[in-house]
């Protein structure tokens, strides 16, 4: 109760000095990545335009994991050069106490969005974070270079490294000597935590720890899954793959060197843009499945607007966040950088079908999305992941089999564990 009331308190005294000097200076942070600065800087240009406000944009690196790292210290020392924080669906259970509850500030609006993305920002009861737009990955495909080698879009894993092999082979031996079969986010970060639990969950090996909290990773179909990946490290994915991020994924699909591609959503817009060397010869699809009968699984992605305990300028970053998510900047953003909105209605808007043909597409692949164990596990979600990339990572770099490497990971989960996450 003290707390609150200091709080408010604060709320007051901020909002007062706001008003007293009228226009307001914020900052916002968020890891771009492709368009998303020069997206974001257009909506800010016109909030700044409608409120007199201004805001500036933090940039920070690429990997999630990176930005988390610095998100935690600006928040342990109550910084308050932050007002606005991009947070990762991954982080709200993590950094909860250093934000503000947003649920009476848009009760008015929370139900249009997508349900399951507002869930995933509750924490006992607090809204961390206002969805600002899912992911959920594609297999990205080469249509022109299967089409040439007769061959069809590969449903199982197996198929995929098969048909990557053979295209790879042949485009070599046609003096194409810089074209791979499969890429994708193999560097010792969060992005390999998405991709390592995709190949598991569709092998039928489970998660990394099920949502009752239970730790079952040590299977046999989860060494399968990581055997196969192990194989395609040095045959048809560069022994580079073990430092690629996203961009550095998207960077050799786009230029034309691989035939297949793990990427999140982003990707499809910038892929297909005038001026990238793949325009019109490639396709999207659901991620493979590790074997017949199994499902495909495609981690649950995505990035919400959180507004910091610690800003001076609480009232008028809610606005900004209010602001960001409108239709028109969901639209906008769903249209140029083709991520999944987080309200409903824009999957059904006519302009975005028309001009981004993947939003409606892949609707129902972002409504069954996977997502990581960051409920299961609350705070200690971060070690969990960290474990779990690091056994993948030593598995497919060749240091210990992935049989001993889950054997050590199921161990270090449960002592992480303890009695309960
Ligand atoms: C994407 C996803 C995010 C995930 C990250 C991993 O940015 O949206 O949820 O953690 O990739 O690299």
């Amino acid at each position: 109760m003290k707390h609150i009331g200091k709080f408010t308190a604060a709320l007051a005294a901020a909002t007062m000095l706001s008003l007293s000097a009228g226009a307001t200076d914020l900052a916002i942070v968020h890891g771009a990545i492709g368009k998303d600065n020069e997206v974001l800087r257009k909506e800010l240009d016109r909030f700044e335009e409608q409120t007199g406000h201004k805001v500036e944009i933090v940039s920070m690196p690429e990997s999630t994991t990176d930005q988390f790292s610095q998100y935690k210290l600006w928040l342990a020392a109550k910084s308050t050069d932050i007002d606005v924080y991009r947070i990762d669906v991954i982080g709200a259970a993590q950094i909860a106490d250093h934000f503000v509850d947003l649920k009476e500030a848009y009760a008015d609006i929370i139900d249009d969005y997508v349900p399951a993305a507002v869930e995933s920002q509750m924490v006992d009861g607090k809204l961390v974070a206002l969805p600002m737009f899912l992911g959920a990955p594609a297999l990205y495909y080469r249509k022109d270079l299967l089409d040439k080698y007769g061959e069809e879009v590969p449903a199982t894993w197996q198929e995929m490294t098969a048909t990557a092999q053979k295209i790879m082979d042949a485009e070599r031996e046609a003096g194409n000597g810089d074209m791979w079969g499969f890429v994708f986010q193999g560097a010792a970060y969060e992005g390999l935590t998405c991709n390592a639990q995709e190949w598991i969950a569709s092998f039928g090996g489970g998660r990394i720890v099920e949502a009752d909290g239970s730790i079952g990773i040590n299977n046999d179909k989860a060494a399968e899954a990581l055997d196969l990946a192990k194989s395609w490290i040095g045959t048809i994915a560069p022994e580079g793959v073990l430092n690629y991020k996203e961009e550095d994924a998207r960077g050799v699909f786009q230029s034309g060197n691989a035939v297949f591609m793990r990427n999140w959503n982003y990707a499809y817009a910038l892929a297909a843009g005038d001026d990238s060397p793949v325009k019109g010869k490639f396709a999207v699809t659901t991620l493979p499945v590790g074997a017949e009968g199994e499902k495909s699984a495609a981690t649950l992605g995505g990035w919400h607007l959180g507004v910091s305990k610690y800003s001076e300028h609480p009232e008028e970053a809610i606005e900004l966040v209010r602001f960001l998510n409108n239709y028109d900047n969901q639209k906008e953003r769903a249209i140029e950088t083709s991520r999944p909105p987080t309200l409903n209605a824009v999957y059904a808007d006519a302009d975005v079908a028309a001009e981004q043909e993947f939003i409606p597409l892949w609707k129902p692949v972002v409504d069954n999305a996977l997502p990581r164990p960051s409920a299961a596990t609350k705070r200690k979600y971060n070690e969990v992941s960290s474990e779990f990339w690091t056994a993948v990572h030593n598995t497919l770099s060749g240091d210990g089999s992935a049989k001993q490497n889950l054997a050590k990971l199921e161990a270090k989960l449960k002592r992480l564990k303890g009695n309960s996450w």
